[in-house]
């Protein structure tokens, strides 16, 4: 058995300079948890050369559907970002991941903090089908530096609440809160700042985070991650270690390692 899928690129979008993302075939034999990481890449110089990548399509869709920066000279998104439909994409045969929400204790609140691509995995999670039994309120926040990275901001606000089986529940439920800070927006400064300051629960109309009903997952640059962490466990959450470990906020530990 090869030990990667040939999958074809069926659409690719650019959200602006430095982001885009693309849509893929899925083969039958790939299963996932929402929230879970492949390999991608490409055939370099006879090799292939792979990276890890959340996958943002809800594991029941029949496309995969992935979210990356453009880096200029970065050996694998700089060739990535010229993919065509009909181009091919290596992909590993296990997803994996420990962004699990199997591995999260019941709650109230399902906060999903991510800062820019991170949001890829979180674009998965939101779609789970489960997510919306399991809590009352799931706010996905997304920081990003200028408000052209809002990438998804309007398939969110716009798209999701007349999705086929979730709209109704995301209505309800889902509260999008996108931040910018570099530039004027209208929620302005670093997510970890409007935890702190108690902003972001004013303008969304919840309690400060508290372990006892909140439960977290985190996504982001491993600055991003140590200050998130950071800020969770001085309030007293606890943190999965691994799959299997069911506890208050869960973090990818392939990610953190890199
Ligand atoms: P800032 O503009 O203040 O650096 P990046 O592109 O560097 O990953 O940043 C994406 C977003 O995440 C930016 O809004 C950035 O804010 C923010 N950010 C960067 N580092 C952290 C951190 N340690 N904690 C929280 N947010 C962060």
């Amino acid at each position: 058995m090869a030990a990667h899928i040939t999958e074809k690129i069926l659409s690719v979008h650019h959200w602006n300079d430095t982001l885009f993302s693309f849509t893929t075939t899925r083969d039958r034999s790939i299963r996932f948890e929402n929230g879970q990481f492949v390999m991608i890449g490409l055939e370099v110089d006879g090799r292939p050369l792979m990276r890890a990548y959340s996958i943002a399509s809800p594991n029941y869709e029949e496309t995969l559907e992935f979210f990356s920066i453009k880096v200029a000279n970065g050996p694998l998104t700089s060739r990535l970002q010229h993919l065509q439909p009909g181009d091919s994409l290596l992909v590993s045969r296990k997803p994996t991941g420990t962004l699990l929400l199997s591995d999260l204790m019941p709650g109230k609140h399902l906060y999903l903090f991510s800062t820019g691509t991170g949001l890829a995995a979180f674009m998965s999670v939101i779609r789970d089908l489960d997510v919306y039994d399991h809590f009352e309120k799931i706010v996905l926040v997304h920081g990003v530096r200028y408000v052209s990275e809002l990438a998804y901001h309007d398939f969110i606000t716009k798209e999701l609440p007349h999705h086929e089986f979730l709209g109704e529940s995301i209505s309800q439920k889902l509260i999008y809160y996108p931040t910018v800070t570099r530039e004027p927006y209208h929620n302005q400064g670093r997510l970890t700042d409007l935890v702190e300051s108690g902003k972001l629960f004013e303008d969304i109309g919840l309690p400060p985070l508290d372990p006892a009903v909140d439960r977290a997952m985190i996504c982001g640059s491993a600055a991003m991650l140590k200050d998130c962490r950071a800020m969770l466990d001085k309030r007293g959450f606890r943190m999965s270690k691994r799959i299997g470990d069911v506890a208050d906020y869960v973090i990818e530990h392939a990610f953190i390692e890199k």
